[in-house]
């Protein structure tokens, strides 16, 4: 079906299930361990060899030699798989480095070899014995070092520059102005689950479970890789232990594992080794932002402008960070400007809220720093300079905007009236207490999205799509979806997802995956209705369904009737027309935060955290929440933790586990509260929900920083906001 025009009232109006906050129905196989992720597949294929992969020792250059003899000759080796004897490969659509490098290499860990063995210590011992000898070459890893070289690149969804008005002379002319300059560090997406495969040939077709949030993009850029046809490829992806965009690519276990097993032939597992997996896959690249931004004396914005540089390696993409500033606060002058520079670190790609998290920690800075320097409350000022309409293209309204109404609704239960504006003047024994606030923003986007369902004579409803889910809730969703849509309970509908014989849907990015991919079983469940309707006599615009029956007038008769011996079924999908490009289509939401940082050592504790969002209709209030405090969570590892920590001279990150790499642990999270607004979008798909678990993370970065600023009075435009900031600028309090 195709979605042109606002949705009117419709069967997922009733609202049985949809909207219920129900606990995750795959939620008894994960907490039993019985939901298996790709390397725990132990069903699907017998005796299988174990790859380990060996990464490049240095981040440029070329492999002079290599010597597999050692290796070879070690216990329990079969086959080591390099360039030089893997054939001709092509490469991805979505990979920028090749995914088995030499002789050129382009990063450091770039995947060099597989070592094939009978086990996985055979495999791992082998690989020690691989001999490279590498000519290195000179490397540019220095962001700030390179940025005035940087070029123009449109990052994802916008041009590279953008300007309205004459920016310049408004910001000449403004009374109050703020010009300052953040950075954020290159981050890891850092997921439990590493990337891991099982590749097993049959003839001349490939399987491949594996992890990965994008089945279709996968299944396309194997076929490409191998030079193989698409048909010849299949990728299961049934659970999936986080991705966080770490996994919406293909990468170089999957890869290597199918190059193994077609030369051992026999099935081949790989999983990264977790020290691997910072520089062998993708990462948040670091940015370098610019804001400015002229105010009248009341508080107008009349001139905001954003700039940003980024590195990448060539004809990898620009982190995009000045998007949301496009878009949130009114004012007649902008500009924004996207600078990539090339650099020869990994590739930089998509991690959670891509973009517009990195520039929500940037531009709610400024917006706190503006309003101080106006006098004014920061939530007064956002509200001031509020929009209803894209500034940047006045005939677009956005199709829901709610920003003011979560500011308001935030305030009040986070007791914000109390907060003293005044920095360093709350204490609470050592601690130095402070409040801070942020907005929330993050675009809502559609993608085409299909599924297949199918009744049978027992009443069971049968979803399969190749949606995944990555912890999100996508099974308990999708249920609900087609319970809703044939009028049964819960416990009637099977959920199929992952597999890339099903139907193709959305996938799991962008924040794109819960409604679009709804929206697709929504549609193919319209087609059973209809079919359903016309298999038992009924006319299909009256029939209602419900309680497991199929009604009109008088006349019941049980849904399950409809299937008879063979099964009834249906295929359908979602499509979506331009609605999007009329109404900008977004979420919101407003974080709030207290800190307290200990007066002699600048250590900081995030004490209380709420968010409010507005983010459409909540399918699943319980599994919504649980993505929205994650994605705080994640917003205070970035805030306070977070950093890939690059050596200058040899090109890596140095931090590459999780001993280094740190993010935040129970013991760093308080209490932490989100409440949704009651809010439908008829724009945004025939569910009127939007996406939710992005937007979490956008803008609480911020909102702890600003509240470290209103505890200390020191402002960090560094993140991440690491104690070693503060102390020297510390007051002397006592
Ligand atoms: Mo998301 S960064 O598109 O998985």
């Amino acid at each position: 079906m195709k979605f042109e025009t606002a949705a009117t009232t419709n069967p997922i109006d009733q609202l049985k299930v949809i909207g219920k906050p129900l606990s995750r129905i795959d939620g008894p196989l994960k907490t039993t361990g019985m939901a298996p992720y790709a390397y725990e597949r132990h069903d699907v294929v017998s005796n299988p060899a174990y790859g380990y992969v060996v990464g490049s020792a240095i981040a440029k250059g070329r492999i002079a030699s290599i010597d597999l003899g050692k290796a070879k000759a070690a216990p329990g080796v079969l086959a080591i798989i390099t360039a030089e004897n893997a054939g001709k490969l092509g490469k991805g659509d979505r990979n920028t480095a090749k995914l088995l490098g030499g002789p050129e290499i382009e990063h450091y860990h770039q995947a060099i070899a597989l070592v094939v063995a009978d086990s996985f210590e055979q495999a791992r011992a082998g690989a020690e014995l691989v001999h490279v000898d590498y000519v290195k070459a000179e490397g540019a890893f220095d962001l700030e070092a390179v940025k005035d070289t940087g070029k123009p690149r449109a990052p994802f969804g916008g041009p590279a520059d953008t300007a309205v008005g004459d920016f310049d002379r408004a910001f000449a002319a403004a009374p109050v102005r703020l010009d300052a300059t953040y950075t954020t560090p290159d981050q890891a997406h850092a997921m439990m689950e590493p990337h891991a495969s099982i590749a097993a040939w049959n003839g001349d077709k490939l399987t491949l479970w594996t992890s990965n949030q994008m089945i279709a993009w996968g299944v396309g850029d194997v076929a490409k890789t191998l030079d193989i046809p698409k048909e010849n490829v299949r990728l299961v992806s049934s659970f999936v232990g986080g991705g966080f965009g770490g996994k919406l690519f293909l990468r170089s276990d999957a890869l290597l594992a199918a190059l193994g097993a077609r030369v051992v032939g026999r099935p081949v597992k790989v999983a990264l080794q977790r020290p691997l997996m910072f520089n062998n896959t993708t990462h948040r690249p670091a940015t370098i932002q610019r804001i400015r931004i002229g105010a009248s004396r009341d508080g107008k914005i009349t001139a905001i402008g954003h700039e940003e540089w980024s590195g990448n390696l060539p004809d990898g993409r620009a982190e995009g960070a000045v998007s949301q500033t496009r878009l949130l606060y009114a004012g007649a002058n902008r500009m924004t400007a996207t600078r990539l520079a090339a650099l020869d670190l990994a590739e930089g790609n998509a991690m959670r809220a891509p973009g517009e998290a990195s520039g929500m920690m940037a531009l709610e800075i400024a917006i706190d720093e503006m309003a101080e320097k106006l006098g004014l409350d920061p939530i007064e000022f956002r509200i001031l300079n509020d929009t209803q309409i894209d500034p940047e293209r006045p005939t677009r309204p956005f199709s829901q905007r709610q920003l003011t109404e979560c500011f308001r609704t935030g305030a009040e239960r986070f007791g914000w009236s109390k907060r003293d504006p005044r920095p360093g003047r709350v204490r609470d024994g050592r601690w130095m207490i402070g409040i801070g606030t942020a907005a929330a923003f993050r675009n809502n986007l559609v993608v085409k999205s299909a599924a297949r369902v199918r009744l049978d004579r027992s009443g069971i409803v049968t979803v399969e799509t190749d949606m995944t889910d990555i912890g999100t809730g996508s099974y308990t969703i999708i249920a609900q979806t087609a319970a809703e849509m044939m009028g049964v309970p819960l416990e009637k509908v099977v959920v199929r997802l992952g597999d890339s014989t099903f139907p193709v849907s959305s996938g799991s990015g962008g924040q794109f995956g819960g409604n679009s991919s709804t929206a697709g079983v929504y549609a193919a469940c319209v087609k059973l209705r209809e079919a359903v309707a016309q298999k038992l006599g009924f006319n299909s615009a009256e029939a209602e369904f419900a309680d497991g029956e199929v009604r009109a007038g008088n006349r019941r008769v049980p849904l399950a009737e409809a299937a008879a011996d063979a099964g009834l079924t249906a295929e359908d999908g979602v499509e979506f027309g331009d609605l999007d490009k009329k109404y900008q289509q977004s979420t919101f939401g407003a974080h709030f935060v207290e800190v307290g940082v200990d007066a002699a050592t600048a250590e900081i504790r995030v004490r209380r955290m709420l968010a409010v969002c507005a983010a459409g209709r909540i399918l699943n209030p319980k599994t919504a929440r649980s993505q929205v405090i994650g994605a705080m969570t994640m917003g205070v590892g970035a805030a306070l933790m977070e950093e890939l920590v690059v050596d200058k001279r040899k090109g890596f990150f140095v931090n590459h586990d999780l001993a280094a790499y740190e993010v935040p642990v129970h013991a760093d999270i308080p209490r932490q509260e989100m409440f949704f607004l009651d809010e439908t979008d008829p724009m945004s798909s025939p569910m009127k929900a939007k996406g939710v678990a992005e937007l979490g993370i956008c803008g609480v970065a911020s909102a702890v920083a600003n509240a470290v600023y209103n505890a200390t009075g020191v402002r960090v435009r560094d993140y991440p906001i690491t104690l070693d900031k503060l102390l020297e600028q510390m007051p002397d309090v006592g």
